[in-house]
């Protein structure tokens, strides 16, 4: 017979089934043994007893360790009580392997014994919900671009240059003749797709060595970048907010069993389920910043608490506009109307999960962008490609970058990133 999965249940009701999975928990009255099974898809419990299992079978029921691995025959039946709402009642069960003594029991375990054990870890059900929200936000920024006609244009994770600055590259001997490093964004890449196919977005992990130890940084993080040619910065923060408001608006639409087994007030993510986000400018940014105690010289970046005291001004996200040029990357363009502040945005999540975006216009004179990557100490050569885009038919063009994990935590309402990735890279953990 094929086996069903959990969540198909509710389809063959009253019908005799066969579920494979493995054993989540157990108890018994004695009489009857509840077994819960986890088959990835949901949560079924199989009541045993001793009239439809036989002795033998009921004994062995009562001793099967969590998560040995089952195949189990039985009738589904609806039943209000039970996690989600269908019983199976047992007829025959197959152990396919067992397991005792499985290291992650019910009890509370600390995060550093979780975090050594997430090849296990990653079965619980918090997990298990923010995994598939995970999976679910990836799958929406896909089709978001497919469905507006971007062409997904991977870039390469080796490279030859730093992208973002050269403080937190990670570098690789290149078969002893040179050296290489591990990309830091695809954006340099994608705009050489947009200024092929007119719209492009590349998707991919990348990679940052910095010595920061805090909720919001990995070193290895999933980023997706969309670049359009004939773009300017408005019509980047309007890409954005609808980009970041639609993936919000399917979680709620298809994932809110998951948001309900992580408890997540779904009200601040009702009111980001719409665009348009309000937009300021890094000036009034610091001015109410100011008004709030906290005092940034003109030209730092913001940093995270700024960004968290900013963010809970607005009840969604907010796109900060035009900051300060010498705290931003070389690609940027500088405004004409204002030449010491960058054509960027970063867009700021509310609830205190910070920079979300990162974007913005790049500059796209040939002169003025050689002077710019001089200018940041950076070589001139390895970036002769680059700077080919602007000899042959140069635009004006924009984008950004939305890190996948730093959404993941905003919108499961996770206290740190390393929850929002199968396998997290820190400076402090490259395992398992
Ligand atoms: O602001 P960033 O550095 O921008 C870029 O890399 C641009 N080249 C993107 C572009 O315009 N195509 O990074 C973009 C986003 C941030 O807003 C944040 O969400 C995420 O990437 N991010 C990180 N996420 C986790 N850990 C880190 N260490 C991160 N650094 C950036
Ligand atoms: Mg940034």
């Amino acid at each position: 017979m094929d086996a069903v999965y959990i969540e198909d249940l509710k389809h063959h009701l009253g019908e005799q089934v066969t579920l494979r999975g493995w054993l989540y928990n157990r108890r018994s009255s004695g009489k009857v043994h509840f077994l819960l099974i986890r088959d990835g898809t949901g949560l079924c419990q199989c009541v045993a007893s001793k009239a439809d299992l036989g002795d033998e079978s009921f004994a062995a029921a009562d001793h099967l360790g969590q998560e040995s691995s089952l195949e189990i025959t039985g009738i589904a039946r609806e039943d209000k009580r039970a996690p989600g709402g269908i019983e199976l009642t047992l007829k025959s069960f197959r152990i396919v392997a067992p397991a005792s003594d499985y290291p992650i029991t019910p009890k509370e375990h600390g995060v550093a014994f979780l975090l050594d054990l997430r090849h296990l870890w990653v079965r619980s059900a918090r997990q298990h919900a923010v995994l598939r929200i995970r999976s679910e936000i990836e799958a929406a920024a896909r089709d978001f671009f497919h469905d507006r006609g971007f062409v997904l244009f991977d870039a390469p994770i080796l490279t030859p240059t730093s992208c973002e600055g050269t403080t937190n590259l990670f570098e690789i001997d290149y078969f002893g003749e040179r050296k290489a490093y591990l990309t830091q964004s695809g954006q340099l890449y994608a705009e050489a797709g947009a200024f092929a196919f007119g719209k492009v977005y590349c998707f991919g992990p990348t990679f940052r060595a910095e010595k920061s130890k805090t909720r919001r940084h990995l070193t290895e993080f999933w980023m997706v970048e969309p670049e359009v040619a004939f773009f300017n910065l408005d019509d980047d923060m309007k890409l954005a907010e609808e980009f970041v408001s639609s993936i919000v608006a399917r979680v709620l639409e298809r994932r809110r069993e998951e948001l309900k087994v992580l408890e997540r007030d779904l009200a601040p993510l009702e009111k980001a389920a719409a665009a348009p986000y309000p937009r300021i400018t890094y000036d009034e940014a610091l001015a109410r910043l100011k008004a709030r105690g906290f005092e940034v010289r003109w030209g730092d970046d913001l940093g995270g608490d700024e960004e968290t005291a900013l963010s809970s001004e607005f009840d969604r996200p907010v796109m900060v506009h035009r900051y300060p040029a010498e705290c931003k990357a070389f690609y940027m363009k500088r405004d004409p109307a204002r030449s010491e502040v960058a054509l960027c945005v970063d867009m700021l999540a509310p609830e205190g999960y910070g920079e979300i975006i990162g974007g913005g216009q790049r500059e796209d004179d040939y002169e003025t962008l050689k002077r710019r990557i001089v200018e940041h100490g950076l070589p001139v050569e390895p970036f002769n490609w680059y700077l080919d885009l602007r000899r042959y038919g140069s635009v004006p063009h924009a984008g950004f970058g939305m890190g996948i994990e730093r959404a993941v935590s905003w919108i499961c309402g996770l206290h740190h990133v390393r929850e929002a990735i199968p396998f997290p890279r820190m400076m402090e953990r490259i395992e398992p």
